[in-house]
Protein backbone atom coordinates (compact mmCIF):
# COMPACT_ATOMS: atom_id res chain seq x y z
CA UNK A 1 0.00 0.00 0.00
CA UNK A 2 3.14 2.52 0.83
CA UNK A 3 4.68 1.86 -2.20
CA UNK A 4 0.90 2.02 -4.60
CA UNK A 5 0.79 5.30 -2.48
CA UNK A 6 4.24 6.90 -2.97
CA UNK A 7 3.40 6.25 -7.15
CA UNK A 8 0.59 7.76 -7.08
CA UNK A 9 1.73 10.70 -5.52
CA UNK A 10 4.87 10.55 -8.20
CA UNK A 11 2.34 11.16 -10.88
CA UNK A 12 0.60 13.86 -9.61
CA UNK A 13 0.44 17.63 -10.87
CA UNK A 14 1.01 20.60 -8.70
CA UNK A 15 -2.65 21.21 -7.84
CA UNK A 16 -3.37 17.47 -7.20
CA UNK A 17 -0.44 17.66 -5.06
CA UNK A 18 -1.41 20.44 -2.85
CA UNK A 19 -5.45 18.40 -2.47
CA UNK A 20 -3.60 15.63 -1.61
CA UNK A 21 -1.19 17.29 0.99
CA UNK A 22 -4.12 18.97 2.64
CA UNK A 23 -6.37 15.76 2.83
CA UNK A 24 -3.59 13.81 4.01
CA UNK A 25 -3.56 10.79 6.77
CA UNK A 26 -0.86 8.96 6.50
CA UNK A 27 0.32 9.82 9.51
CA UNK A 28 -0.49 11.03 13.33
CA UNK A 29 0.70 14.80 12.69
CA UNK A 30 -2.77 14.80 10.50
CA UNK A 31 -5.04 14.90 14.21
CA UNK A 32 -3.59 17.66 15.53
CA UNK A 33 -2.90 20.31 12.73
CA UNK A 34 -4.81 22.93 11.90
CA UNK A 35 -3.83 22.93 8.30
CA UNK A 36 -1.41 21.03 6.21
CA UNK A 37 1.35 23.67 4.72
CA UNK A 38 2.20 22.51 1.04
CA UNK A 39 4.80 25.02 0.71
CA UNK A 40 5.30 28.31 -1.39
CA UNK A 41 7.30 30.34 -4.27
CA UNK A 42 8.22 29.97 -7.46
CA UNK A 43 7.57 26.48 -8.57
CA UNK A 44 10.30 26.40 -11.58
CA UNK A 45 13.20 27.92 -9.06
CA UNK A 46 16.67 27.18 -8.96
CA UNK A 47 16.85 27.07 -5.59
CA UNK A 48 14.82 24.78 -3.08
CA UNK A 49 15.03 25.40 0.91
CA UNK A 50 13.46 22.29 2.78
CA UNK A 51 12.62 22.99 6.13
CA UNK A 52 11.32 20.88 9.06
CA UNK A 53 7.88 21.31 9.22
CA UNK A 54 5.22 23.82 10.11
CA UNK A 55 5.47 25.67 13.79
CA UNK A 56 2.10 27.76 15.21
CA UNK A 57 1.81 30.74 12.57
CA UNK A 58 2.43 27.75 9.59
CA UNK A 59 0.29 26.06 10.72
CA UNK A 60 -2.55 28.84 10.90
CA UNK A 61 -1.83 30.66 7.85
CA UNK A 62 -1.21 27.52 5.57
CA UNK A 63 2.32 29.09 4.42
CA UNK A 64 5.82 27.93 5.39
CA UNK A 65 8.38 29.85 7.22
CA UNK A 66 5.70 33.37 7.83
CA UNK A 67 6.91 33.27 11.67
CA UNK A 68 9.60 34.18 13.54
CA UNK A 69 12.22 31.86 12.19
CA UNK A 70 10.75 32.81 8.85
CA UNK A 71 11.76 36.41 9.27
CA UNK A 72 15.32 35.54 9.67
CA UNK A 73 15.16 33.68 6.60
CA UNK A 74 13.97 36.11 4.43
CA UNK A 75 16.33 38.17 5.98
CA UNK A 76 19.66 35.75 4.80
CA UNK A 77 17.61 35.11 1.48
CA UNK A 78 17.51 39.12 0.73
CA UNK A 79 21.75 38.95 1.91
CA UNK A 80 22.14 36.87 -0.68
CA UNK A 81 19.76 38.89 -3.68
CA UNK A 82 17.21 36.24 -3.34
CA UNK A 83 13.06 37.29 -2.59
CA UNK A 84 10.60 34.32 -1.29
CA UNK A 85 8.24 33.94 -3.95
CA UNK A 86 10.25 34.87 -6.85
CA UNK A 87 13.74 32.79 -6.38
CA UNK A 88 13.25 30.35 -4.49
CA UNK A 89 10.66 27.38 -3.59
CA UNK A 90 10.53 26.79 0.08
CA UNK A 91 8.55 23.74 1.24
CA UNK A 92 8.90 21.27 4.61
CA UNK A 93 10.25 17.84 5.45
CA UNK A 94 6.98 17.27 7.06
CA UNK A 95 4.14 19.28 6.16
CA UNK A 96 1.47 19.20 9.21
CA UNK A 97 2.59 21.09 12.52
CA UNK A 98 4.52 17.86 15.25
CA UNK A 99 2.29 18.96 18.42
CA UNK A 100 4.37 21.65 20.56
CA UNK A 101 6.95 21.78 17.71
CA UNK A 102 8.36 18.67 18.42
CA UNK A 103 10.80 17.48 15.99
CA UNK A 104 9.05 15.19 13.32
CA UNK A 105 9.79 11.58 14.19
CA UNK A 106 11.38 8.68 11.61
CA UNK A 107 7.89 7.88 10.81
CA UNK A 108 6.68 10.57 10.27
CA UNK A 109 9.58 11.93 7.62
CA UNK A 110 8.90 8.78 5.85
CA UNK A 111 5.04 9.32 5.46
CA UNK A 112 5.58 12.77 3.84
CA UNK A 113 8.54 12.05 1.99
CA UNK A 114 6.59 10.97 -1.42
CA UNK A 115 5.42 14.84 -1.10
CA UNK A 116 8.84 16.02 -1.22
CA UNK A 117 10.28 14.18 -3.53
CA UNK A 118 7.17 15.05 -6.10
CA UNK A 119 7.54 18.77 -5.01
CA UNK A 120 11.46 18.38 -6.13
CA UNK A 121 10.85 16.46 -9.34
CA UNK A 122 8.48 19.06 -9.88
CA UNK A 123 10.52 22.24 -9.34
CA UNK A 124 13.58 20.72 -10.70
CA UNK A 125 16.21 22.60 -8.72
CA UNK A 126 19.34 23.32 -9.39
CA UNK A 127 20.54 23.18 -5.68
CA UNK A 128 18.62 22.01 -2.31
CA UNK A 129 19.52 23.50 0.76
CA UNK A 130 18.61 21.84 3.98
CA UNK A 131 17.74 23.74 6.83
CA UNK A 132 18.05 21.91 9.87
CA UNK A 133 18.81 18.40 10.80
CA UNK A 134 15.57 16.39 10.07
CA UNK A 135 15.71 18.41 6.71
CA UNK A 136 18.78 16.90 5.74
CA UNK A 137 17.42 13.54 7.66
CA UNK A 138 14.73 13.56 4.58
CA UNK A 139 17.38 14.73 1.81
CA UNK A 140 19.90 12.54 2.59
CA UNK A 141 18.39 9.62 4.25
CA UNK A 142 20.90 8.84 6.85
CA UNK A 143 21.34 11.07 10.08
CA UNK A 144 23.98 14.09 9.80
CA UNK A 145 25.06 16.43 12.28
CA UNK A 146 25.12 20.23 10.64
CA UNK A 147 28.15 21.21 12.08
CA UNK A 148 30.10 17.88 10.18
CA UNK A 149 27.90 18.51 7.40
CA UNK A 150 28.01 22.40 6.44
CA UNK A 151 30.66 23.67 3.81
CA UNK A 152 30.16 20.12 1.65
CA UNK A 153 28.42 19.49 -1.59
CA UNK A 154 25.83 16.36 -1.57
CA UNK A 155 23.78 14.60 -3.87
CA UNK A 156 20.04 13.63 -3.75
CA UNK A 157 18.85 11.91 -6.68
CA UNK A 158 21.16 14.01 -9.04
CA UNK A 159 20.36 17.34 -7.42
CA UNK A 160 23.06 18.86 -5.11
CA UNK A 161 22.49 19.48 -1.74
CA UNK A 162 23.96 21.74 0.84
CA UNK A 163 23.04 22.10 4.63
CA UNK A 164 22.93 24.76 7.14
CA UNK A 165 21.62 25.26 10.59
CA UNK A 166 17.92 25.79 10.78
CA UNK A 167 16.71 29.26 11.26
CA UNK A 168 14.50 29.09 14.76
CA UNK A 169 17.90 27.44 15.96
CA UNK A 170 19.94 30.23 14.80
CA UNK A 171 17.18 32.66 16.90
CA UNK A 172 18.44 30.31 19.96
CA UNK A 173 22.60 30.60 19.13
CA UNK A 174 23.02 33.75 17.46
CA UNK A 175 26.84 33.30 17.50
CA UNK A 176 26.18 30.92 14.83
CA UNK A 177 24.34 33.24 11.92
CA UNK A 178 28.05 33.83 10.89
CA UNK A 179 28.10 30.02 10.09
CA UNK A 180 25.10 30.19 8.36
CA UNK A 181 25.67 33.03 6.15
CA UNK A 182 29.22 31.23 5.15
CA UNK A 183 26.94 28.34 4.02
CA UNK A 184 24.74 30.98 1.79
CA UNK A 185 27.80 32.12 0.40
CA UNK A 186 29.60 28.94 -0.28
CA UNK A 187 25.84 27.98 -1.80
CA UNK A 188 25.58 30.60 -3.79
CA UNK A 189 29.48 30.72 -5.29
CA UNK A 190 28.41 27.15 -6.40
CA UNK A 191 24.87 28.52 -8.11
CA UNK A 192 27.36 31.52 -9.92
CA UNK A 193 29.78 28.30 -10.87
CA UNK A 194 26.47 26.11 -12.08
CA UNK A 195 25.40 29.38 -14.02
CA UNK A 196 28.44 29.91 -16.00
CA UNK A 197 28.65 26.53 -17.00
N1 LIG B 1 10.23 26.05 10.74
C1 LIG B 1 10.26 25.17 9.72
O1 LIG B 1 11.07 24.28 9.66
N2 LIG B 1 9.37 25.32 8.75
C2 LIG B 1 8.46 26.28 8.74
O2 LIG B 1 7.68 26.34 7.79
C3 LIG B 1 8.46 27.19 9.82
C4 LIG B 1 9.35 27.05 10.81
Amino acid sequence: ADSARSARIATLGWDELEEDIRQCRACVLCERRRQAVPGVGDRQARWMLVGEGPGAEEDQRGEPFVGQAGRLLDNMLAAIGLRRGEDVYIGNAVKCRPPHNRTPERAELAACRPYLERQIALVQPRLLVALGRPAAQALLDREIAISAARGKLFDHGGVPVVVTYHPAYLLRNPRDKAKAWEDLCFARRFMARAAAN
